[in-house]
Parts: C-alpha cells; sequence; structure tokens
C-alpha cells in the first residue's frame, strides 16, 4: 500500500475544480516529520492561494471540503498559514497492515509499465587487484538492480569492465622483464599480482601524488624519478602494441584476463553481487575505427589538427579558440575512453533497446559523462534516457581516500576480511557478556554470523550515505551495535524471530490467519504507519537511484519498532487476541526489515 500516493490521488480529485495544476499541488502531500501533527501533511493551500490571490487558511478549508477521504481520513485540520495535517483512521490502517500480512511482496505492487534498465556497474579496471575505490560502484549498481527489478522492472546489469588500459602496458612489461617462472607455474594469479606491484612500485616516483604529504612526496632521487618516467614510458609503448594488435601482447593479455577475472569473481561471489554480461572496454576496440565513421559521417565529429574531435557548441564570436568537448581519435591513431563509451552506448541501443541506461561511476567522471551523453544525443541516441549516477570517495580518518594509511586495506578482499574478523570478534564478546541469555551457537554458525555481519556492516555503512557525499570510513561507526548500522537491524530482526520461538508461534499460520490489529495504542499505531510506508519508502529510492532512503527508512523502522516493544508487552499481552495482533506486528517487522536490507544485498540471521 503506498499511503502517500493514495492521500496524493485523493487530493488531486479534490483539488482538480480549484486549478488546472492539480497533479502538482497534489504532490506536496507528504508524511509529517511530527506525529504530534498527524501522519501526513499537506502544504499545497500556502502555493495554490498564491495562484489564485485567495487566503491560504480559506484555500486549505476548501481543499478539505472537497476532499472525499473518509474511508481513511479521520481528521483533516487546518493548521499555522494553511498547512493541512492528516490523521489516519485506525481501522483503515488495519486493514491495510492486514493486507499486507497476506502478500508476498509486503504490500509492494509491481509497476504498471516497466521499464529496461541498462546498470553499468563495478567496472574495475583489472589487471591489478580490486581496492576498495571499487566497492561503492559495486554495492550501489548491486541496490539499484534489486530495487528496481523488485518494483517489476527489468534490467540487464553490465560490467564494463577495464580490460584495455595502460595496466595491461604495466602487466606485459613486467611479464617481459621481471616474470618468475616457477612462481607463474605455482600460482599464476599471485604472480600477476606480483609483476602489477613491482611495476607500480617502479613508476611510483614519478607519480604527481596529490594525495601525499610533501615530506613523503619528495623521498625520491631524481635517477629513481628519471628511471619511474622510463618505465612509463616503456609500459604505454606496450599498451599502444597491445592496442594495435601485436600478437605477442594480444597473446599475453588472453593469458592475462582469466587471471584477473580469478582474483575478482571470489570478491563479487562473497559480496552476493552478479551480473548478465562482462562486456568490457576490449569488446568494443573492433568497433571504434567504424564509431569515428560514422560520427565524421554524419557530420557530428571534425579533423583538426590531426586528431577527430567533437565540438558541442559553434566557435567563439571573439575569435578566441575553438576548443573540443571531446577527442574520439588522437593524432597517433588511438582511440579514447569516450570513442569505448560511444561504441558501447550504440551496441547496447541496438542489442537491447533499453529506456534507460545508468552509469554508477564515480563523480570525478562527471564531465566526462556530461559531454558522452550530449554527443551521444546528437548521435541520435535522444530517446533513452542516459543517467550518471555519481557517488563521492570513501576516505580515511585523515580525510584523504581510504587506504593501508589511514585504516583501511589495500585490497578490498583484505578489507572483507578484516570486517568479518571485526564482526566475528565482537560477536563472541556480546554473546559472552549477556552470559546465559545468548543462544548457545555452534562454532560454524558462529563463522557465518559473523560472514554475514562483517560484510552487511561494510555494505550499510557505505549505502547509508547519500551517494554523492564522500563518507569517512570507520570500523567502530559501522559495527555498532545501536544506531543506524547493519549490525543493529540485524539484532532488531533476529530478535523478532527470537519471539516466535519463544512463544512457540508458527508465524505462516499467523500470516495465514491474519488478525486485523485494534491499534489502540500510539505505539502499536506508530509502527503500522511505519509499515505501511515500506512501499513509498523503495519507490523514492528508485526515482533518484538513492539506497539511503532505504537505510534511513529502517533507522524510523527500528525505532517505532523499539517504542512498540518497550511498551506494548507481546508475549504477555493482556488476551490472547491482542497477542496474535501484537505477533503480526512483530512479524511484518522482521520480514520488512530483511526484505529492506535484502534489496541493498545485506542478509539476515536467524539469531545472534
Ligand atoms: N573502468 C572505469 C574506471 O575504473 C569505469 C568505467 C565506467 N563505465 C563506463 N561505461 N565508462 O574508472
Amino acid at each position: 500500500m503506498n499511503l502517500q500516493l493514495e492521500l496524493q490521488s485523493r487530493f488531486r480529485a479534490a483539488l482538480a475544480g480549484m486549478t488546472t495544476d492539480a497533479d502538482r499541488f497534489a504532490q506536496m502531500v507528504r508524511p509529517v516529520g511530527d506525529a504530534k501533527f498527524g501522519d501526513y501533511q499537506a502544504n499545497c493551500a500556502m502555493s495554490l492561494a498564491k495562484e489564485l490571490k485567495q487566503n491560504p487558511r480559506q484555500v486549505a478549508e476548501s481543499i478539505i471540503s472537497r476532499l472525499q477521504a473518509d474511508d481513511l481520513v479521520a481528521k483533516a485540520d487546518v493548521a499555522g498559514p494553511g498547512f493541512i495535517n492528516l490523521t489516519l483512521r485506525p481501522e483503515w490502517l488495519a486493514e491495510q497492515v492486514r493486507a499486507m500480512a497476506g502478500d508476498e511482496r509486503l504490500g509492494v505492487a509491481p509497476v504498471e509499465s516497466a521499464r529496461l534498465y541498462v546498470i553499468d556497474y563495478s567496472s574495475p579496471n583489472v589487471a591489478k587487484p580490486l581496492h576498495v575505490g571499487h566497492l561503492r560502484s559495486t554495492i550501489i549498481g548491486d541496490a539499484l538492480k534489486r530495487i528496481l527489478t523488485f518494483l517489476g522492472h527489468r534490467v540487464i546489469a553490465d560490467n564494463h569492465l577495464g580490460d584495455w588500459g595502460t595496466q595491461f602496458g604495466m602487466l606485459i612489461y613486467g611479464y617481459k622483464h621481471f616474470l618468475d617462472e616457477a612462481g607463474l607455474k605455482s600460482d599464476p594469479v599471485r604472480e600477476m599480482v606480483r609483476l602489477y606491484i613491482k611495476v607500480r612500485q617502479l613508476t611510483k616516483p614519478a607519480d604527481k601524488d596529490d594525495d601525499l604529504p610533501g615530506e613523503e612526496r619528495e623521498k625520491y632521487t631524481p635517477e629513481q624519478i628519471a628511471e619511474a618516467k622510463a618505465v612509463i614510458a616503456a609500459c604505454r609503448e606496450e599498451t599502444a602494441r597491445l592496442q594495435a594488435g601485436d600478437t605477442d601482447n594480444l597473446a599475453l593479455w588472453q593469458q592475462f584476463i582469466p587471471w584477473s577475472m580469478a582474483t575478482i569473481t571470489p570478491i563479487y561471489d562473497r559480496l552476493g553481487v552478479s551480473f548478465d554480461f562482462f562486456h568490457g572496454e576490449s569488446f568494443y576496440n573492433p568497433m571504434l575505427a567504424d564509431v569515428v565513421d560514422d560520427l565524421l559521417a554524419r557530420g557530428h565529429a571534425t579533423e583538426s589538427q590531426g586528431a577527430v574531435v567533437v565540438f558541442l557548441s559553434p566557435p567563439p564570436e571573439d575569435g578566441s579558440e575553438h576548443k573540443a568537448d571531446a577527442v574520439i581519435r588522437k593524432r597517433d591513431g588511438a582511440f579514447t575512453y569516450t570513442t569505448s563509451d560511444l561504441a558501447t552506448i550504440r551496441y547496447r541501443a541496438r542489442e537491447w533497446n533499453p529506456d534507460v541506461m545508468l552509469y554508477v561511476v564515480g563523480t570525478p567522471q562527471s564531465k566526462h559523462f556530461q559531454t558522452l551523453f550530449a554527443v551521444a544525443r546528437r548521435w541520435g541516441y535522444d530517446k533513452v534516457d542516459l543517467e550518471h549516477v555519481a557517488f563521492g570517495s570513501v576516505l580515511g580518518n585523515d580525510r584523504r581516500m581510504l587506504s593501508t594509511r589511514n585504516g583501511g586495506a589495500a585490497e578490498l578482499s583484505e578489507l572483507l576480511d578484516l570486517a568479518v574478523e571485526k564482526a566475528t570478534q565482537q560477536y563472541r564478546a556480546a554473546a559472552a557478556s549477556r552470559g546465559d541469555e545468548a543462544p548457545e551457537i555452534p562454532e560454524d554458525e558462529v563463522r557465518m554470523i559473523g560472514e554475514v555481519v562483517g560484510l552487511a556492516a561494510v555494505k550499510y555503512a557505505d549505502l547509508s550515505q547519500h551517494r554523492t557525499t564522500d563518507y569517512v570510513f570507520s570500523w567502530d561507526k559501522m559495527l555498532a551495535m545501536d544506531g543506524n548500522t547493519a549490525t543493529y537491524m540485524q539484532y532488531a530482526f533476529a530478535r523478532c524471530r527470537s519471539i516466535f520461538r519463544r512463544g512457540e508461534v508458527d508465524p505462516a499460520e499467523l500470516r495465514a490467519n491474519a488478525p486485523k490489529p485494534g491499534l489502540a495504542d500510539s505505539f502499536e499505531r506508530a509502527l503500522a504507519i511505519k509499515l505501511l510506508q515500506f512501499e513509498e519508502t523503495i519507490v523514492a529510492a528508485a526515482a533518484d537511484y538513492t539506497p539511503h532512503v532505504i537505510t534511513n527508512y529502517l533507522w524510523d523502522l527500528a525505532k517505532a519498532y523499539s517504542g512498540f516493544f518497550t511498551n506494548c508487552p507481546v508475549l504477555k499481552a493482556e488476551s490472547a487476541e491482542l497477542r496474535r495482533e501484537r505477533l503480526l506486528l512483530c512479524d511484518l517487522t522482521a520480514r520488512t526489515i530483511e526484505k529492506s536490507l535484502g534489496l541493498l544485498g545485506i542478509g539476515v540471521v536467524e539469531r545472534m
């Protein structure tokens, strides 16, 4: 049940005779910030009054008199300058709660017109181990895929691997100069990582590493810096040879790819993330020349000083330099990231004809996508909705990019191991301090709990931030037992479940014969409303591609549940009837937490 949408549609009908813009005004019906004003609030009267040049309180009164919502609204009052405060009928809420209990989808209707989304996420540059920078795209993209799919959309998950870039030149250079044959035989993946790290270290002195404080930056001798520059040039040469089709380099590349994937897929498996396609940059290589030719032929690109470029605006009138917006073929004949992305758009459009293409990629690439989309639209891809779902960085405790230096880990797999280890330790400590109250849990289940709770902590800490903000990575905060964390939600879930075990109640039977709760207690009522706001939450999270809307909701739901649980005895309720009604609220809370976490790619455990 989408409470907000239902109220909005009643308001739309009431507003229809008053303005031609009923839809816009109806959208001003929202949940209230403070429960003492009721359940929902409409603030459309003020802006409508301005338009009609009337008194806002009178406009509010006349909206109320036209409003046909007696079946669900118990009270509609005008407050302050013209707010309309709405209080919902408990019987109506109770009926919705009962319907929600009997529904597998917890009252969330599938969308009426399903769209086809292609989501481009994770997309790491392979040949080197994944690091924490790859985390956000991977888990935000995965959450969006789950949310959109649940709403009934079709989703194609495409991992646009960076499998064709400079890092392969580095690896080929390393292979040609520093290969350890024995190491290669015994563990090719480890050898590849070693080679990458070795070459990376050699090139390091030439880095313009703004991230390092001055004293660390200047510790290299001029000879080291000169050598680093020579190595970089040699690596670049290898990359160019690979991309030009050199047979030796191509053969090496073909050998490296499966090794790279062998370092990456276990991480995806562990995170529960999957893709429909892994069309990396190399996949598009054979199409790039044709993309450039086509853009030239249609007049969208021009040759300029030996390169092929795109101008998005006419030359400046004052005769100053006309700067190209994108280069699609460099002077040396090399194609660019933009060319490859244009080929990708064309391929996806032809192959799948999606309604939307989402790119879950960090904010630093905003300019790239802005230009890319503008060129693509000009090229004829103007029906498909192209969106850059941008996100900020994960920072260490010194507010620089997270790394080994400031509280993170060098590689993503180590970071996940560390999270699981910390979660397991914390669980053991908490269980020990609870003494007899803690369930006696066998060792393998403890390990399973540690795995689920540890990975959840990392994901939730990330997803609970608005995706566009940077956030500081903190083990203590993400593993906290109370506060808006995965651990807290998982614990709330396990507690709901334990009530059923202790009371020996079968939740399936309860759902099948769901009672209609009286909701006489204000804490019951508040919990019921929160539960019924599940659908509008998911719809809002999908609308702006913002998973944190779901974690905010979970936090509110957990607080409502905690208020209910402290004030309303469940197993010891005054009557058998009330006991069943409250058990139903517990069960719905557990299911809603489980489903919400599930949409974020986070699991639960039955007990902890
Ligand atoms: N491989 C790129 C990187 O790591 C991200 C690719 C994003 N997707 C795309 N179609 N450009 O920066």
